[in-house]
């Protein structure tokens, strides 16, 4: 393990996920943040967390923190929508003081708050990231006259991981599950999965401009961004540009070569047995 840096801005972010499909966030964060160091961990030997109960999503999410608080992480960013809704409160209270904790539901959540009052919205992401109602709580607690409708759409993750996009499969099924009903006469779609902005371009296509499609990733990187600089905690330029690490508690080869859609590039994936 690194020694702690004295200076608080000089320690890097912590990102973690069910798996590698977080990689999406972190790209965002490392685009608007470039001097930032990421240590990102994937939870590769849990994966999917979409389909797991709140109590496992939690007890993988403390220790997982465990590992970031020793690389003396200063920000923890839940980058997984599924551990966001399961897990948020308890790891805020577990890390207390040792370091700041954000998660990906409240950027967007604000979001909407400020540009869609009084507008009907929708929502699709993990059977727990919907069943959780989290995101319905929260936008209900705004005030702000927000109708949120959502709609579990679990076969979507694992499709785009098996590498299903921008094909004839992946087109009837993402068709399949936005002609449900429920979604009519929504003004703007909440990409609530981090493996959801690879099929942006097809959700897209799909409404042809009738309604807005929200990435979440660059949402919750402008978030991280402007909470950095507020708190005074953001790396100043080096001469160096920041290596990131990135871990993963199962390695397999396939999922570095994923790592290429998630993060733009393939990286070195460092396999930490969290859990031997
Ligand atoms: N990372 C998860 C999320 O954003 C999707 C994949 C999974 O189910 O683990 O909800």
């Amino acid at each position: 393990m690194a020694a702690s840096p004295l200076d608080i801005t000089r320690r890097p972010i912590g990102v973690f996920d069910s798996g590698i499909g977080g990689l999406t966030v972190a790209r965002a964060v490392s685009r608007v943040l470039p001097h930032e160091q990421l240590v990102y961990f994937g939870d590769t030997a849990h994966l999917p967390y979409g389909d797991k109960s709140t109590a496992a999503i939690q007890a993988y999410s403390i220790k997982i923190c465990d590992l970031l608080l020793k690389q003396h992480c200063k920000v923890i960013l839940i980058a997984c929508n599924s551990a966001s809704a399961a897990a948020y409160e308890l790891v805020r209270e577990y890390v207390g003081s040792k370091a700041r904790v954000l998660n990906v539901i409240d950027p967007i959540v604000a979001h909407i708050g400020s540009a869609y009052a009084n507008r009907t919205i929708g929502l699709i992401g993990t059977k727990q990231t919907v069943n959780s109602n989290v995101y319905k709580k929260k936008i209900d607690d705004l005030d702000a006259g927000v109708e949120l409708r959502s709609l579990a759409t679990p076969l979507l993750a694992p499709m785009i991981e098996e590498g299903f996009f921008r094909n004839s499969i992946s087109d009837n099924i993402i068709r399949t599950y936005l002609s449900n009903p429920l979604l009519d006469e929504i003004g703007a779609l909440v990409l609530a999965c981090t493996h959801y902005p690879l099929i942006q371009e097809q959700i897209k296509e799909f409404y042809q401009d009738r309604v807005a499609v929200l990435d979440a990733s660059d949402v919750v990187a402008s978030h991280v961004k402007d909470y950095l600089d507020g708190q005074g905690l953001a790396a100043k330029a080096a001469k160096t540009p920041p290596r990131h690490q990135f871990y993963v508690s199962d390695f397999t080869r396939s999922f570095e070569e994923s790592t290429r859609i998630f993060f733009g590039q393939e990286v070195h994936l460092e396999h930490y047995p969290l859990w031997e």
